[in-house]
């Protein structure tokens, strides 16, 4: 396949020539972290003012929680703040006769409790919790809609519910669904990172579409993650806006307004314009790993921009001495690149999180993780 020509796509540099990792550390992603808050993903509100606690509601191991070969927990946890409370629970499941502590995946589900389901009735591909914890990993998993409602509610439900004050009016650069996800997904790693069952240097952050873009923006933040996991997260996810194919901004702003601030709006059909893009977002990640999945019907999402963004970001890795993506030439179906610190694989197929995906991702964090 092609080499990926990244001039036609005019991006905005990474960081100016001669920087050093000291300069990127302290200053440069810094600055890109408030340029994506301020332009894209919104920031969190009043985090001061957010308290946080913990209940363990059930946990289970037997002959009945995959054939003995894990313990089950529920953990539910309470955000307060000033006299109001949400609460949102994930599932965690961890081997059993294993060597502790072991790796996590905790993957953010956005699909229905089917999909992500703890009595494992349901034994969705989506989130192969068997596979993952024959593997040697713990996995957990919180649902989207758990944590902030994936509709437009008018900022009123989730852990929106606890700032009664932007109810009216959200000033521009306050946080939609996709911010509120993952500042969630950063109080459970709180949790994950406590459990001397789990070793705290080895947690990944997996989500598929609407799910990878908000993995991936929690993971750019939230450096305690070593490793972030996209599938097919496509527009404001893995793939560059500028030179996009398929959802662009425009579309996604106005569809979902309520995943980001109100800010990025002025750049639908003006992504020129954007003071980011998403190689960026990659780049913030550097030299962790992550791994981008796409697939080959899924034009909406576009894997070409989604790989190209991978190209890009590399430059940063290069900044620590270590290698992003391993080739720049977009690679076949079913020949994934797993070599360098960031990973990458296009499947043939559609929209969608599966079996062979999580086969690859298991792979890839075994190799870079041990
Ligand atoms: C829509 C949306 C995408 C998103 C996808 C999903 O198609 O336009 O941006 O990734 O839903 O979350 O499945």
């Amino acid at each position: 396949m092609d080499t990926i020509t990244l001039s036609d796509r005019l991006l905005p540099p990474l960081f100016s020539q001669g920087i050093t990792k000291e300069e990127w550390e302290s200053k440069r992603r810094r600055e890109l972290l408030s340029l994506f808050r301020d332009a894209v993903y919104g920031n969190v509100p009043d985090e001061q003012s957010l308290q946080v606690s913990y209940r363990v509601a059930d946990q289970q191991e037997g002959s009945s929680i995959m054939s003995g070969n894990a313990l089950r927990k529920s953990i539910e946890v309470t955000v307060s703040r000033n006299g109001l409370s949400h609460s949102f629970a994930f599932v965690l499941f961890i081997p059993l006769g294993k060597k502790h502590p072991v790796p996590t995946m905790l993957t953010l589900c956005n699909r229905g409790i089917a999909d992500a389901d703890p009595s494992r009735s349901f034994l969705s591909s989506f989130w192969p919790a068997e596979t993952i914890v024959s593997q040697g990993f713990a996995a957990a998993v919180v649902l989207t809609s758990d944590i902030a409602p994936d509709y437009d509610e008018g900022f009123s439900l989730g852990l929106h519910k606890l700032f009664p004050e932007y109810k009216k009016e959200r000033p521009s650069n306050l946080w939609g669904a996709l911010g509120a996800w993952a500042w969630a997904l950063s109080r459970i790693l709180d949790y994950l990172l406590a459990d001397p069952l789990l070793d705290p240097e080895k947690i990944g952050v997996v989500g598929h579409s609407r799910g990878g873009k908000a993995a991936l923006w929690c993971a750019a933040q939230d450096t305690r993650f070593a490793l972030a996991v996209s599938s097919c997260s496509g527009c404001t996810g893995a793939a560059l806006s500028r030179g996009k194919g398929g959802e662009h901004i425009k579309d996604i702003t106005e569809r979902f307004p309520y995943w980001f601030c109100k800010n990025y709006r002025h750049y639908a059909d003006n992504e020129g314009k954007l003071p980011v893009d998403q190689h960026m977002l990659l780049a913030l990640l550097a030299p962790r790993l992550v791994y981008v999945s796409s697939k080959t019907n899924d034009a909406w999402a576009d894997p070409q921009s989604e790989f190209a963004s991978c190209v890009a970001a590399s430059e940063a890795y290069r900044l620590f001495g270590t290698m992003g993506i391993e080739e720049e030439s977009m690679p076949r179906p079913e020949h994934p690149l797993l070599g360098g610190r960031i990973g990458y694989h296009l499947k043939t197929g559609y929209h969608d999180m599966d079996a062979y995906d999580w086969e690859r991702y298991l792979q890839f964090a075994k190799r870079h993780l041990e």
